[in-house]
């Protein structure tokens, strides 16, 4: 199959992710088109594609611009093709349900914003990227590893991302369609 990756990222996460969802195809005999989103639009075909698979992380609570503006703008062709959502965010580390239902609520509210409602949503567990903040990024987000209960160290990056279960995750979606 021919599969579209399309993806929106701050800090880079969601690129690493999006770059072993399509090794994990591409080694399963598919051909993969990998898109950053806001970089590269022009001229894009969705209608080459049998299947797609759309990622973001969240930021303050929010999707990027770029994936809103793509989800809303090709809604229409994506809505008659298998999607899957990739959601990339560190809330979804804690495993509390609070934590979980709020992911599902703002996921929900960005299918309703645009118009695109994907077969299968994954949430996935992205990364504290202590190396690219900026000082008050950095305070910012040792905030928040504290209110996580989470031991970080503000010179080191730290990875949350289960590979294992997104391998599954992506190779599964790929078999149901
Ligand atoms: C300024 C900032 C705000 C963030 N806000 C949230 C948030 O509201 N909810 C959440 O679960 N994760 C939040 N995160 C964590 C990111 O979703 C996580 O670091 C992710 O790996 C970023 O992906 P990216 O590198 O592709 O941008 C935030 C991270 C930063 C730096």
């Amino acid at each position: 199959m021919k599969i579209l990756i399309a993806y929106a990222t701050t800090e880079g996460q969601t690129r690493k992710i999006c770059r072993f969802c399509a090794d994990a195809l591409i080694d399963n005999g598919h051909s993969v088109e990998l898109l950053n989103l806001g970089d590269d639009e022009d001229g894009l075909d969705l209608s080459r594609f049998d299947a797609a698979i759309l990622a973001a992380s969240l930021h303050l609570g929010a999707y990027q611009v770029a994936i809103e503006n793509f989800a809303e703008n090709h809604s229409t062709t994506l809505e008659n093709i298998p999607t899957m959502f990739l959601s990339v965010s560190l809330a979804v580390a804690s495993g509390e349900a609070d934590d979980l239902n709020e992911l599902e609520e703002i996921a929900q509210r960005f299918f309703e914003n645009t118009g695109w409602h994907p077969a299968r949503v994954e949430h996935v567990a992205g990364a504290f990227r202590f190396t690219q903040y900026d000082f008050f990024r950095s305070l910012a987000m040792r905030w928040v590893a504290a209110k996580q209960g989470q031991k970080v160290d503000p010179n080191k990056d730290r990875e949350y991302t289960d590979w294992d279960a997104l391998h599954r995750a992506v190779l599964d979606f790929a078999q149901s369609v």
